[in-house]
């Protein structure tokens, strides 16, 4: 039995669909438990390049592709990244992708909302990706959120609607000052949809359950990262759901003893998009080559992403949050050339060491970083392809956070492709 969870360790961006897409190949399933189109996974097969943000990245291996019950989907996004594939030659049908019946539906007033708060707080805002993640986990937590199974029955769904309209947009006109909702354009639209969509949409536990009980391997992709997990992350400057490894067993409908490995990935450095401490960021012109290099732009809005250090006070966190077996670290490549790298140990808060990650903003903004500082690596390190070729002091850095972490790494990435990487230890193998 091999049943593996990818989960990000840092802030989101670290890599996770280009080793998801990477993995996919030794996997039967693929399923995305939780997030929704705030996530923008990448991978670079055959020199192309793919964004997905909702559609699991197994399916460029041809996988069969779930999306788990504690996903929010929009529907509009959905179906656009199903055309686009369908433009590129891959058709992906109900065998390919399997949409939960318990997923909630991502509806045109979540975005409106999202929009209208973040305009309406100003320099408070949090930062969000804009697209009704948060709205829409309030509704499903306040139970008035719409379900893919609601969505497929026309009475249900225009009940529904109405309903929440009612609300949203006296909320909407009233305290955010913006435009209000037709109800009837929304179920009209909402119900084309749903007929292309109906097919795909399932019981995914029994689909998941059964293919554990036959043996097949199944691959969880998480979204976002462990910092940005509504429970665990730099509240208020989070997603809206659990990032963590264990919501893949919530998200998808499984036990937790199903799950036979964790993988936490992480950045050779750390990157923010959005709003939110960040103890390690670079203000330099280190921190801006590494932005250029990196190419670091949020794959969904396309925002600058923040740079700085390495931080393993935010790895240490992740191991022992997400239960993790082994580390994955990507984009080694992009800290070839520098003269010296900085690791962050710990943190110091009013002159002494902090043993844990502050859960207070007011504390976390007050800590300094306590950094350790190696020497880097002149070589161009992208052709490597074994732990052995890598120059000594790469491999001095990597064993630096292994033992920092005390958690040895399975995977490292060089390069963007999915054939720029070095696999020690393969957890399906
Ligand atoms: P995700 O959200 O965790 O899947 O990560 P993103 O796709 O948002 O961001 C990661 C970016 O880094 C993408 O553009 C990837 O193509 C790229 N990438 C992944 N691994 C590597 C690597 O090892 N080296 C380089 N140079 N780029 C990488
Ligand atoms: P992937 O899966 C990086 C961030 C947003 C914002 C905060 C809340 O590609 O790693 P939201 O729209 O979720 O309410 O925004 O979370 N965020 C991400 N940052 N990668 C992501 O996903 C993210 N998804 C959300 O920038 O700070
Ligand atoms: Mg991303």
């Amino acid at each position: 039995m091999s049943n593996i969870v990818i989960v990000g360790t840092q802030w989101g961006d670290e890599g996770k669909g280009k080793i998801v897409d990477l993995l996919a190949e030794y996997a039967d399933i693929v399923v995305r438990f939780q997030g929704g189109n705030n996530a923008g996974h990448t991978m670079v097969v055959n020199g192309k390049q793919f964004i997905f943000h909702l559609i699991p990245s197994g399916i460029l291996q041809k996988k069969t592709c779930i999306i788990g019950n504690g996903v929010v989907v929009d529907p509009e996004v959905l179906l656009e990244e199903l055309d686009r594939l369908d433009e590129k030659g891959i058709h992906v049908g109900p065998d390919e992708l399997q949409i939960s019946e318990k997923a909630h539906v991502v509806m045109p007033y979540h975005k409106a909302i999202d929009h209208a708060r973040e305009k309406k707080k100003g320099d408070k805002k949090i930062g969000t990706t804009g697209r009704g993640i948060g709205p829409s986990y309030e509704d499903k937590a306040t139970r008035r959120g719409i379900r893919f199974i609601d969505l497929i029955d026309p009475d249900v769904f225009r009940e529904k609607v109405n309903a929440n309209l009612e609300e949203k947009n006296f909320y909407l006109k009233n305290y955010l000052s913006s435009e209000t909702l037709n109800p009837e354009k929304i179920i009209e639209q909402y119900n084309k949809i749903a007929k292309r969509l109906e097919s795909h949409i399932t019981n995914i536990s029994v689909v998941i359950n059964r293919a554990i009980k036959e043996g097949k391997k199944i691959l969880f992709e998480g979204a976002q990262g462990t910092h940005l997990d509504i429970d665990h992350g730099t509240y208020p400057y989070v997603t809206s759901s659990n990032t963590i490894a264990g919501n893949a067993c919530c998200g998808a409908g499984i036990g937790p003893k199903e799950i036979t490995g964790v993988l936490g990935v992480a950045k050779a450095y750390t990157t923010r998009v959005g709003l939110g401490p960040f103890p390690t960021e670079l203000f330099d012109e280190i921190g801006d080559s590494i932005q250029k290099k990196g190419s670091e732009f949020g794959a969904t809005t396309g925002r600058k992403r923040r740079c700085g250090w390495l931080d393993t006070v935010l790895l240490k966190n992740a191991v022992y949050l997400n239960g993790l077996t082994g580390l994955v670290i990507t984009k080694l490549d992009i800290l070839d050339g520098l003269e010296s790298i900085k690791i962050c140990t710990g943190y110091e808060y009013k002159g002494e060491a902090l043993n844990d990650f502050p859960a207070s903003l007011k504390v976390l903004a007050e800590c300094k970083p306590i950094y350790e500082t190696l020497p880097g690596w002149p070589e161009d390190i992208t052709n490597i392809r074994e732990m052995e070729d890598l120059p000594q002091n790469t491999k001095n850095y990597l064993n630096r956070i292994s033992e920092m972490t005390e958690t040895s790494i399975h995977i490292v990435s060089v390069g963007p492709a999915r054939d720029e990487t070095i696999v020690l230890k393969n957890p399906f193998l």
